[in-house]
């Protein structure tokens, strides 16, 4: 709390008489005095400090105005009008003694924290909620990779620029860096686009044959559809070892999709860029609701796009102590949301982080 605004919320607590009696001496009419009086008496008492302006003493002080004599008028128009304003300044120091009060609210905090603890209302208890949709089929898709003799690190919420860009390659200043233009922190700390952060931290902690997957919370720079959300899940995957080639990555991504979808899953993959691999894919996989031949899930392409992946850049592997003479990988990201919303038929993203019982029941 800054100064200016303690004293303004000492003034509220005590009266404040001695301030009240400085401006006493400002009004040389009498009867302007003693209503000045009585309105900020009016209004330390007030809850709603604004209704002080609509007093009808004041109305009648303005009404008394035009009855006057015009010699008198001028002075004691001024007066009014100084007792206007001066009610007007307790009104906004009221209002921001109200505002810096706001301070102590956490507004994270499931009840209000000012209030004593036997009168914070009781938690409900447990049984009433459910697992969310997407916790459930992670651990489902990590099941499945654990099988896969895939082993599961979790990624993290907040990151530095090394590892957000960095350590993947990214050259300063590349315009690759937009696509993954999040928030930074005043200390530089930047919430993860993608879940490829954790990539420089599993080479340099695993022994080779390296076999990741990494699931994760990540943030876009987005305008929101039914298709895009700010927040949604990755799972990123890296595999490490010697004579690792591009076939290994679409028959990893077949097997693993097919399991989940528990049905044949061609693969389709296709160029693209990113600077963490080369060469880099886009690819999709054959529509689980058409199986290929075209329907609107699938806007009639066959195709289902899922994410992106290629054969990890050898400049990551360097940066992440991997001699990239003597081995090769490949590595993916997923949206997580989005292989849930195709096994389910889910129309709109946005219903995950809806908080909508009417969604969330339909899975508990
Ligand atoms: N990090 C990329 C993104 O979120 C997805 C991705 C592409 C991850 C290729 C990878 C990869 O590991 O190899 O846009």
């Amino acid at each position: 709390m800054q100064a200016v605004e303690l004293w303004q919320s000492m003034f509220w607590l005590s009266g404040a008489g001695n301030w009240y009696t400085n401006t006493d001496m400002e009004y040389k009419n009498a009867e302007i005095a003693k209503i000045a009086k009585q309105l900020r008496e009016k209004v330390a008492k007030l809850e709603d400090k604004r209704a002080i302006l609509r007093a009808p003493e004041l109305g009648a002080l303005y009404d008394r105005i035009k009855t006057l004599p015009a010699d008198e008028r001028a002075s004691f128009g001024k007066e009014v009008n100084f007792l206007k304003n001066e009610l007007e300044k307790l009104v906004r120091q009221a209002k921001s003694s109200q505002l810096s009060a706001l301070s102590s609210i956490d507004v994270t905090a499931p009840f209000d924290i000012n209030v004593p603890p036997e009168l914070r209302p009781k938690l409900l208890p447990a049984e009433n909620g459910s697992r969310h949709p997407l916790m459930t089929e992670l651990e489902i898709i990590l099941d499945i990779f654990a099988r896969m003799g895939f082993t599961t690190v979790e990624s993290r919420e907040l990151d530095d620029d090394y590892h957000m860009f960095g350590s993947l390659n990214f050259p300063k200043d590349h315009p690759a860096r937009d696509e993954y233009d999040t928030f930074v922190t005043d200390e530089d700390l930047v919430a993860p686009a993608h879940t490829s952060i954790m990539q420089n931290r599993v080479f340099k902690s695993m022994g080779i044959p390296i076999r990741a997957v990494i699931p994760g919370r990540v943030f876009r720079n987005e305008d929101l559809d039914a298709r895009h959300e700010h927040t949604f899940y990755q799972l990123e995957g890296v595999y490490v070892d010697k004579g690792i080639h591009a076939g290994h990555l679409v028959a990893t991504v077949r097997a693993w999709l097919s399991s989940y979808y528990e049905r044949e899953i061609k693969i389709k993959i296709q160029p693209f860029y990113f600077p963490f691999t080369e060469p880099s894919f886009e690819f999709a996989a054959s529509c689980i609701f058409c199986e290929g031949r075209g329907c609107n899930v699938c806007s009639h392409t066959g195709w289902i796009e899922l994410g992106g992946c290629g054969m990890i850049h050898p400049n990551v592997l360097r940066e992440g102590s991997i001699d990239p003479n003597k081995y090769t990988g490949f590595a993916w990201g997923f949206g997580i949301d989005r292989l849930v919303m195709l096994k389910y038929n889910i129309e709109d993203v946005r219903h995950f982080h809806s908080g909508n019982l009417k969604f969330l029941r339909q899975f508990a």
